[in-house]
């Protein structure tokens, strides 16, 4: 496992994993998404942040959140006053999934069998990590976390203590906010889920 040995050296354990991950064929997704996009971020992070999967600038970069949704995430983070060089960020399934339609791809939801394949390298990840706290945004990512299939409404903005140790805090994705076509109930959306960070930040001081 990826878990470090005594007198190893964590960052370089995490460098291993993501050096392993970058050849990953434990679902399919590899064979059409252009590389892995592995979480990033300081190993000895409090806080880990996790999202659905990568999307089309993602996939191309090889970093999470750095399109349209990574724009949402980032303004969240800063109203939050969270630094985001501070957290790990990553998503449960690090593959892009997508439809081509002409030349956009369209961002698909990985399937259970996808994302289980997965779990596997969240899993090495948190043991590295060993965050305190760990917001999960969006309904893969608490899936992810909490090892089944919950209602974000219904378990937003608290914090969920994690049978393996550790606070969890469910919290919408960023892109369901670029979904919303009402411009008002968009902000407020955004100005709760700000809140959501905010709450998970504080939860951990
Ligand atoms: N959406 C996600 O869930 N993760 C990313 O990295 C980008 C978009």
């Amino acid at each position: 496992t990826a878990q470090a040995r005594p007198g190893g050296n964590i960052e370089d354990a995490w460098q291993a994993l993501r050096d392993e991950a970058a050849h990953c064929t434990r679902c399919d997704l590899y064979r059409h998404a252009t590389q892995t996009v592995f979480g990033e971020g300081p190993v000895h992070a409090r806080m880990m942040i996790v999202g659905e999967q990568p999307g089309d600038q993602e996939d191309l970069a090889g970093r999470p959140f750095v399109g349209p949704a990574g724009e949402v995430f980032d303004r969240a983070l800063a109203d939050a006053r969270i630094d985001r060089d501070t957290v790990y960020v990553t998503n449960a399934v690090k593959h892009f999934k997508f439809e081509s339609r002409g030349k956009r791809r369209i961002h698909s939801r990985p399937d259970a069998g996808e994302m289980q394949a997965c779990r596997w390298w969240y899993e090495q990840e948190r043991l590295l990590v060993k965050p305190e706290m760990t917001v999960a945004m969006g309904a893969t990512a608490a899936r992810q976390l909490l090892g089944k299939a919950v209602t974000i409404t219904a378990m937003r903005g608290r914090a969920i203590e994690l049978p393996e140790s550790g606070l969890g805090w469910v919290t919408i994705h960023p892109s369901f906010l670029l979904r919303m076509p009402d411009k008002s109930r968009a902000e407020d959306a955004f100005a709760a889920f700000v809140e959501d960070l905010r709450g998970a930040a504080k939860a951990l001081s």
